[in-house]
């Protein structure tokens, strides 16, 4: 199977639709925002408290590097790490993009209660939420080679998406 790249807004849903596809195809999943609080021995908003975004972004620059050359994985993507051209790159080189849309109303509901997210902590309100969401759709689309919406659809039914569109 070729990689899959989930992207998506935090909560769009990407590391629960790996989870299950990887139940569905027999493929390797890949939690790289887990990844990055492994290598680092840091929970994220500690990274980001104490070395910035940048350096946090370059973290996922490096990861997706690693990924070169290595097949049949399920990739969830930190919902900005598609927000470099460099990843992009290094994600459409290596596989397919898809994206996972949601509204921002889905989006609150599932993060409200979530404190793990640095951008979101201090902002945990729908319109925050549409605001970035708003910011950073069009780089979303643009990347995306497939798009799913998610809302009020069941993780099953999201994947039978995902793979249809996939032709698989
Ligand atoms: C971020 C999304 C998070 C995580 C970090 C920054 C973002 O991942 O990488 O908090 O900029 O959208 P999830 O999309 O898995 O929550």
């Amino acid at each position: 199977m070729k990689n899959i790249y989930l992207i998506g807004f935090m909560g769009a849903g990407k590391s629960t639709i790996a989870r299950e596809l990887v139940k569905m195809k027999d493929a390797k999943r890949i939690e790289m925002d887990q990844m990055i609080v492994d290598q680092q021995g840091m929970e994220i908003s500690d990274i980001f408290e104490k070395y910035g975004e940048t350096y946090f972004r370059d973290l996922e620059t490096e990861l997706l590097r690693s990924f070169l050359g290595k097949e049949n994985m399920v990739v969830s993507c930190g919902g900005g790490s598609v927000l470099r051209d460099e990843n992009a790159a290094l994600m459409k080189e290596n596989g397919c993009i898809v994206l996972l849309k949601a509204t921002p109303e889905t989006i609150y509901e599932r993060v409200k209660n979530s404190t793990d997210r640095p951008i979101l902590n201090g902002n945990m309100n729908v319109e925050f939420i549409r605001e970035l969401m708003e910011k950073r759709r069009e780089r979303y689309e643009t990347v995306a080679d497939i798009t799913i919406c998610v809302d009020g659809k069941e993780k099953q039914e999201v994947c039978r998406e995902v793979l249809a569109a996939l032709g698989e």
